[in-house]
């Protein structure tokens, strides 16, 4: 078994993650995914930076005590980890006793081999990328990265004997071209280095919040001694002599382009003044832009990854950020582009395909899987591509490049989609003596969903997951994996929507999240106040299908509060396909709600009728408006909403059960 240990950066907590923070983490869980599915024995790390300068002063700011701050911060890190569904290993926090432990025992290692030396500092720090500048890189006072203005610091502090290893590194950039991907960060390294190291300044006196250097608690460690050393911590440096050997070096350390010099240049230095192995290889991708601007808290243009994922589900935006980001290059983050994505290659061509071949299978095979099969030419091509797309869509994501595999098993599914309409089994179930065809045409289709399931678990693990329950199947390695391999016979599970569509447009969905990229609204803010055709949150399963234990109680249903209204105003709002401005009467009082019915209803006819409502509903806001309430109405696949109607006209304020 072959063991591979994958890191992320460890994240500053001095502000909440964003979509920025959260890519990386979902990039790294795919990579430890993949190995999985290989088989090796992965060790996948990610975590918080806590110390330094930038924290303490948030810490500070929000009138916390930093150990509080930072419980709050991480909290949310792991969260949002959770939330996304990263299978990380370990979480480190640079705070816990065995990373303060670790970082002092390299230090004493360093410094006891002779590279670190004390002497006075002068000179221009930047805070917010905790990073000394050289006055020559200045620009007006700032910093040349991120445009903070810089701090004067005038200090005794321990010095790195950098400059040491100039020639080390640059050897090792150009004795092993895979240790720095992709080709151009390297040759920002190779020039950078090549133009002349200078010693580096490890340790501050002008602050507390750090890990104190061994036997001079006066200083304390520069954030980024302290923070990188984490890979080493979380493998049992320097205790735990067989698990370091198992995992160290590590294999993959991945993190945006903005940090790669402290990984490749800090990093193997101190490594190598430890006398210690130099990990096998650093990724560098790139940043998301928001309007042409790396998305930062600094710069306060950021995305939320929650406003997306309660709306989509969370493979939805792993789906769209590995599809559309090439690991390596920028990428601009846009709602018509992640909408049109997911109406496109989620709802319409994924979704659709495993709707059709699933349903049919019901339908014409009584749920059984019917044997894969190859009666015709057009079947054993048809394996021999499916064979292909596994070659090169495995290979590619072995290779960190997912937007290539992504694009070869969605060209897989096209072929599946054009392979169903040409065959036609609803014609095929029509003639006996077709059977054997029908049976070879659904079981080849739900053998390709197999192998979709295979290859998209890495990046949508739970929609691979959930297409293997509708196929009655379990998981499977990719080790072995081939086209033809499903086990015929096995009884179809649930049927359930995987990728309801989105019918509202990205302006109405602004609105709904109050202006905002399709951002941070929370769930209960964003429902639509309506019968929830689109935004639906139970699948669309026939009643009986609905598990026992899912059912709810007499008293859940209880505390929903039915009500007759009579609607007294109706008007359509603006700018909206779909929503209607209602006053209504409920008896005791007037409200106003925004219902999702301008589609089916002109608003004159609806003045006087009587509808029912859920009274109790939270308010939210839809295209500005505050919506009090949610009108019942029925929802038919593809049709317009149907309002819920009486036979005669109860009074205003009626409950309803
Ligand atoms: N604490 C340091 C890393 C120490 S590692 C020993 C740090 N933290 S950070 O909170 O600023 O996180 C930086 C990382 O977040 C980037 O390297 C990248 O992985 C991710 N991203 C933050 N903004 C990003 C984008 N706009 N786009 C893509 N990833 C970005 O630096």
């Amino acid at each position: 078994m072959q063991r591979f240990y994958l890191t992320t950066p460890i994240y500053y907590i001095n502000a909440e993650p964003h979509l920025g923070h959260a890519y990386t983490t979902m990039v790294a869980d795919a990579i430890a995914r993949s190995r999985r599915l290989l088989g090796d024995d992965v060790f996948f790390l990610t975590g918080t930076d806590e110390h330094g300068q930038k924290v303490e002063r948030a810490a500070q700011k929000a009138g916390l005590d930093p150990h509080v701050f930072a419980d709050k911060i991480a909290g949310k890190y792991r969260e949002l980890f959770k939330a996304l569904n990263i299978s990380n290993d370990d979480f480190i926090r640079t705070t816990e006793p065995r990373h303060i432990h670790a970082a002092q025992a390299i230090w004493r290692r360093v410094r006891d081999r002779g590279y670190l030396y004390k002497a006075p500092y002068e000179g221009w720090y930047c805070t917010v990328d905790e990073l000394f500048v050289p006055e020559a890189q200045l620009v007006d006072g700032r910093c040349p990265t991120c445009g903070t203005a810089v701090e004067r610091l005038s200090e005794q502090s321990y010095f790195f004997k950098l400059s040491a290893f100039q020639e080390p590194l640059l050897d090792l950039y150009r004795t092993n071209p895979g240790f720095l991907t992709p080709e151009i960060r390297r040759n920002e390294m190779i020039s950078f280095v090549s133009a002349g190291l200078r010693d580096l300044s490890v340790s501050r006196t002008s602050f507390k919040w750090g890990i104190p250097v061994p036997d001079d608690p006066g200083h304390v460690m520069y954030v980024w001694f302290d923070a990188l050393t984490n890979y080493l911590t979380a493998v049992g440096f320097p205790d735990d002599e067989t698990r370091f050997q198992r995992y160290w070096p590590a294999d993959v350390h991945l993190m945006g382009k903005e940090i790669v010099r402290q990984h490749t240049v800090y990093w193997p230095a101190f490594l190598m003044a430890a006398g210690l192995e130099l990990p096998r290889r650093v990724v560098g991708h790139g940043w998301w832009l928001m309007n042409d601007a790396k998305m930062s808290k600094s710069l306060g243009n950021v995305v939320h990854p929650k406003g997306y994922t309660d709306r989509f589900g969370v493979d939805a935006l792993r789906y769209f950020v590995m599809r559309e980001m090439v690991v390596g290059q920028d990428a601009s983050f846009t709602d018509d582009v992640f909408l049109t994505r997911y109406n496109s290659d989620l709802a319409n061509d994924l979704g659709n395909v495993v709707s059709r071949t699933t349903t049919m299978i019901q339908r014409y095979c009584e749920g059984i899987v019917p044997a894969p099969a190859a009666p015709e030419p057009a079947d054993v091509a048809l394996g021999q591509r499916v064979d292909a797309v596994i070659a090169s869509a495995t290979a590619q994501t072995l290779a960190f490049d997912f937007s290539g595999a992504l694009r070869d098993v969605w060209s897989l599914i096209s072929d599946l989609n054009k392979y169903i309409v040409t065959r036609e089994p609803w014609t095929l179930a029509k003639n006996p003596d077709l059977r054997p065809k029908l049976d070879a045409t659904l079981g080849n289709s739900a053998d390709i969903l197999r192998v979709v399931a295979a290859l998209i678990e890495p990046v949508m693990p739970s929609t691979s997951a959930r297409i293997r329950v509708m196929l009655g199947i379990g998981a499977e390695s990719w080790v072995g994996l081939k086209s033809g391999s499903i086990p015929a016979g096995t009884r179809l599970g649930t049927i359930e929507p995987l990728f309801p569509r989105m019918e509202h447009t990205v302006e109405e969905l602004r609105q709904m999240a109050d202006n905002q990229p399709i951002n941070p609204a929370p769930a209960s803010e964003a429902a639509p106040a309506t019968a929830p055709t689109e935004v639906a949150a139970a699948p669309a399963v026939p009643p009986s299908q609905w598990p026992m234990d899912q059912r709810i109680s007499i008293d859940d249903f209880m505390k929903i509060d039915l009500r007759v209204a009579r609607i007294t105003a109706a008007e359509r709002v603006p700018n909206s396909k779909k929503l209607m401005k209602l006053q209504i009467d409920l008896g005791s009082e007037q409200r106003t709600l925004v219902a999702g019915i301008s589609e089916a209803y002109e608003a004159d006819a609806l003045v006087g009728r009587h509808v029912a409502i859920v009274a109790n509903l939270k308010p939210a806001k839809l295209m500005g408006i505050e919506s009090n309430g949610m009108v019942l109405a029925a929802s038919p696949d593809g049709g317009k909403p149907l309002l819920v109607s009486f036979e005669a006209p109860p009074s205003p304020g009626t409950r309803v059960r």
